[in-house]
């Protein structure tokens, strides 16, 4: 039975889709389809189509009462729109579906887990949120509401953990057939740990042990986690809050996290052996993998991040939020590398290449512009001895607006600067990364679609992702440098 507030919620966003023209989205993002979007949930592959559910309110372009948005592909990168899938219409969910995940079961249904969220009036006079973990059934395109929801509350957390904090459970299905989830929750300590939860049916749940604990090491509580085994390792993957800096691979308030390390299948032991940051610009957050049909492991995160969504008016945006590239992800030399998904070099037109041109002050290239690109640069130092300052690549650009990259070696440094896109709000515009390099020698990919830039580093090695809002007409890129630097680029159109 589709409840009264989903049906408002499906009839309203088939009406108001209409006012957004599609050459205002991005074209191989995922955007939401009206509205808010923020985490991906339930990211799946069920009955021969991706499935990507999203944390969503379609009523305006801000954060609101949470439903889950719906859309399916073939390939990761053409997106259809499903009605919407959950709203917030139960006694246990009545302030909102928050993010959970989603599973085939042998009888070939799908299973959503989710977090329902109630605001509980406190003692002192505000509201806090009770979360429970909450199950709904479908066939990919209808789920119903389990009956005995919700299935894991405060009485299957450990000792001392907050039932305010207990949220985005990510299920997986083992090859024994039982099934497993991790759970984002606060212990007493006030920072973040993740909960192992085990089924033998998908609908019964019971605490197993806490998989991971953050010991007020990486911010406070972790959000979204994501565990699987990678290329021989385990991977823990989680977007913590309230994080304090740590030199540049951690940067102030909301972030991402990998820990890598050795799992113990017998004692379900996690033995850390290496963290980094999971994306080192200023958009994204709160990331989920699948393991798609042939094998490859893919991620896809909000193309966002909560300290910088916030500036944008309804009137500028009757949209707000995207997802990230899908990204192939791999471990090499024990870090875990990111590249994008290789279905994007189908969508790959009018190839320009040039070769070995050398760069000193400002130089634009024939054929080079646009705001749907995939562009391969590599560049070295024209006299060894003598390495450049500074080299850029400028792209949204004109008379006006530029978004940029730029590298300077001697301080290893690379930064995104999105600082004259055209944003009128004083949020973060600037993001730097270390980087590893040769002598001034380093690979860049450039990923653009419209309003955002995604940047791989040295083969995937690293990547910085961001957002700009820049008027579409802005289309030059041009290169700069400060020294002598010499560069071979290939840029194809995505279409
Ligand atoms: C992360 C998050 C999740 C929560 C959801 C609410 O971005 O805060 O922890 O489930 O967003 O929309």
């Amino acid at each position: 039975m589709t409840s009264q507030t989903l049906r408002e919620a499906r009839t309203y966003e088939e009406a108001s889709e209409k006012f957004i023209k599609k050459e205002d989205r991005p074209d191989f993002h995922l955007s939401t389809r009206t509205g808010w979007l923020n985490d991906p949930n339930g990211f799946s592959y069920y009955k021969g189509e991706y499935h990507m559910f999203y944390q969503y309110h379609p009523y305006d372009s801000h954060w609101g009462p949470m439903h889950w948005g719906h859309a399916v592909s073939k390939d990761l990168l053409h997106w259809e729109y499903l009605p919407a899938a959950l709203a917030p219409d139960e006694y246990y969910d009545r302030d909102g579906c928050f993010s959970g995940s989603a599973i085939e079961l042998p009888d070939g249904r799908q299973l959503l887990m989710y977090t329902g969220v109630i605001k509980e009036r406190q003692k002192s006079g505000g509201f806090c949120e009770v979360q429970t973990q909450c199950l709904a059934v479908g066939d990919g395109r209808d789920y119903e509401k389990y009956e005995n929801n919700p299935v894991l509350d405060e009485k299957d957390l450990p000792e001392g953990s907050s039932r305010f904090d207990f949220r985005d459970p990510k299920m997986w299905r083992k090859e024994d057939g039982t099934y497993c989830c991790v759970i984002g929750s606060r212990p007493a300590d006030g920072s973040g740990q993740i909960l192992l939860y085990t089924s033998e049916d998908g609908f019964h749940w019971r605490f197993k042990k806490i998989l991971v604990s953050n010991n007020n090491r990486f911010g406070k509580m972790w959000e979204c986690p994501d565990f699987f085994m990678l290329d021989g390792k385990a991977v823990l993957l989680t977007s913590p809050q309230d994080m304090l800096p740590q030199g540049f691979e951690y940067h102030n308030g909301n972030g991402t996290l990998c820990l890598i390390g050795d799992f113990d299948e017998e004692t379900d032991t996690f033995t850390e052996q290496h963290n980094q940051s999971i994306d080192y610009g200023i958009d994204f957050y709160a990331p989920q993998t699948i393991l798609t049909p042939d094998g490859r492991r893919v991620m896809i995160g909000w193309m966002q991040n909560w300290d910088t969504c916030g500036g944008h008016t309804d009137q500028e945006h009757l949209w707000f939020g995207q997802m990230s590239l899908p990204r192939e992800i791999f471990i090499k030399n024990g870090r875990l590398y990111q590249k994008p998904i290789r279905e994007l070099e189908d969508m790959r037109s009018g190839r320009v290449e040039y070769q070995s041109v050398p760069v000193a002050g400002t130089v634009n290239l024939e054929g080079i512009k646009g705001r749907k690109v995939d562009m391969e640069l590599s560049i070295w130092p024209e006299d060894e001895k003598n390495v450049y300052h500074k080299f850029s690549v400028r792209f949204a650009q004109n008379a006006q607006y530029q978004t940029s990259v730029s590298f300077r070696p001697k301080e290893s440094v690379l930064k995104i600067d999105r600082k004259f896109s055209g944003s009128r709000r004083a949020v973060i515009h600037q993001r730097r990364s270390k980087i590893k390099h040769e002598n001034g020698r380093l690979k860049l990919r450039l990923i653009l679609d419209q309003f955002s830039a995604e940047i791989f580093v040295n083969d995937g090695e690293q990547v910085m992702t961001a957002t700009m809002y820049t008027e579409r007409a802005a289309d030059g890129i041009s290169f700069c440098a400060d020294g002598e630097v010499r560069m071979d680029v290939v840029k194809y159109d995505l279409i």
